[in-house]
Order: C-alpha cells, then sequence, then structure tokens
C-alpha cells in the first residue's frame, strides 16, 4: 500500500504457455506485460491478458473465490488455483510462469480435458450408500462426523491429482482427488458400501500405487491432508475400516 488509500501498481510480465489445436503442432511460451495492483491474483492478469491484449487466451474459471476448482493450473511450477494466488506473494522481479496442469490431455492455452480425472471419481462411487430408511435425520456423533471432516472439503479441483509423478507416467492409476472422494464415504459411519470402494481401489491401479511423495498433500488449494487420508484407505484395505 502506497500512500493512505492509494493501492501500488506495477508492470508484471506473465509468460503463459499457449497451444491452439487448430494452428499449431507444440505448445510455446508467450509473455505479456500487466499492469497489476498489490491487490491482485493471478486470475485477474490473465483477465486483463484476455481483455485487453488477446481474447483469444482460454483458461477456465467460475467462481474466482477459490470454492468452484476451475482455475487449477501451474504457477512458477507449482499447481495452484489462479484465483487464490495472490500477486504481492509472488517474486515479481521475474516474470510469472502460468501452463496447463500436467497429465492430463491438453485442450487448449490452460484447458486440460478433466474427463479422464472425473471418470476416475465416478467409479470409487462417491456418494452415500446405505439401505437405512429413518424417519427423520440420520444421526451421527460429533466424532463419527469428525472421523472423515477433512475429505468432505474437497473441490475437485485436480491440483493433487495433476502433481502426484505417479499419475504422470501412469494416467490409468486412481489419483490422490479419486481416493479422497473414496475416503469420504468410506469413513462415513452411515454409509454401508465401504468394502466395495475399498476392493476397487485395493485393485492394480489403486491406493498402492501412492508412493508417498507428498505432492498431492502440498498442491491441495483447501489445506486436505491428501498423503494421510490415502495412507488409512491404505490401512483400511489391509486391517478393515475403523470409524
Ligand atoms: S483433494 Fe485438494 S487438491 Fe485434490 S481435488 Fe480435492 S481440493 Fe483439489
Ligand atoms: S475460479 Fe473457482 S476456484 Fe478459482
Amino acid at each position: 500500500m502506497g500512500e493512505l488509500g492509494v493501492v501500488d501498481s506495477f508492470t508484471v510480465t506473465f509468460i503463459v504457455r499457449r497451444f491452439n489445436p487448430e494452428t499449431d503442432s507444440e505448445p510455446h511460451w508467450q509473455d505479456f506485460d500487466v499492469e497489476m495492483y498489490s491487490t491482485d491474483r493471478v486470475l485477474d492478469g490473465l483477465h486483463k491478458i484476455k481483455w485487453d491484449q488477446d481474447g483469444s487466451l482460454s483458461f477456465r474459471r467460475s467462481c474466482a473465490h477459490g470454492i468452484c476448482g476451475s482455475d487449477a493450473m501451474r504457477i512458477n511450477g507449482r499447481n495452484r488455483l489462479a484465483c487464490k494466488t495472490l500477486i504481492k506473494d509472488l517474486d515479481i522481479s521475474k516474470p510469472v510462469y502460468v501452463e496447463a496442469i500436467k497429465g492430463l490431455p491438453l485442450e487448449k492455452d490452460l484447458i486440460v480435458d478433466m474427463e479422464p480425472f472425473f471418470a476416475a471419481y465416478r467409479e470409487v462411487q462417491p456418494f452415500l450408500q446405505t439401505s437405512a430408511k429413518p424417519k427423520k435425520e440420520h444421526l451421527q456423533s460429533v466424532e463419527q462426523r469428525e472421523r472423515f471432516d477433512d475429505t468432505t472439503k474437497c473441490i475437485l479441483c485436480a491440483a493433487c491429482t495433476t502433481s502426484c509423478p505417479v499419475f504422470w507416467t501412469d494416467g490409468q492409476y486412481f489419483g490422490p482427488a479419486a481416493i479422497v472422494a473414496a475416503h469420504r464415504f468410506i469413513f462415513d459411519s452411515r454409509d454401508e458400501e465401504a468394502q466395495v470402494r475399498l476392493d476397487i481401489l485395493n485393485s492394480k491401479e489403486g491406493v498402492w500405487r501412492c508412493r508417498t511423495t507428498f505432492n498431492c498433500s502440498e498442491a491441495c488449494p483447501r489445506g486436505i491432508e491428501v498423503t494421510k487420508a490415502i495412507s488409512e484407505v491404505k490401512q483400511a484395505a489391509i486391517r478393515g475400516v475403523r470409524r
């Protein structure tokens, strides 16, 4: 902040990895100089490029407030949400590199095909399954609810899965986000199909592919302990579920 009520502004160089499937055989990097305020986020910079310099720049975003999970991208080599990455927290004496998340098919610029990611998510049956028919609420103690609280916070941004070296080399691996979704129901005291999900994740492309590199936990914009959730699912696959 400069003078009272005046927000500092400066020029930030963004270097964006571009790809147009209609004209390019390979992606390439393109520089943009953008006038930014210290209160801006990387998403604001991308908007300024799109609105003022090159309308063809393509990226996904919706809520702009860290809730919808649609703007995960690699910023200076790290998976982050563009809408939660403040310019003032980056070293703007150097250019800011922005590219699409890795390991999913590149469609255009910062947009990837999310279908393989959502296919793995669907496969773990991420919904409550119970034969109980309570007349009112389906009650749960505070402790039972806390058991899976962390994994309820997932916004399906794919930052974890696409930061995982196993996923980069083996696109068949379910990936951290699908295991987080399974964890959320496996440890829910109201659910009756934990074993079905554990059998799915006990398969060749399931939890045992995880090499505990912790990239996923570091990437998660919701602060979910992703690696811990994966190890809890591994333990449940061996010893059964302890809720
Ligand atoms: S666990 Fe975190 S990083 Fe992974 S999809 Fe969910 S919110 Fe995104
Ligand atoms: S735009 Fe919704 S999480 Fe960033």
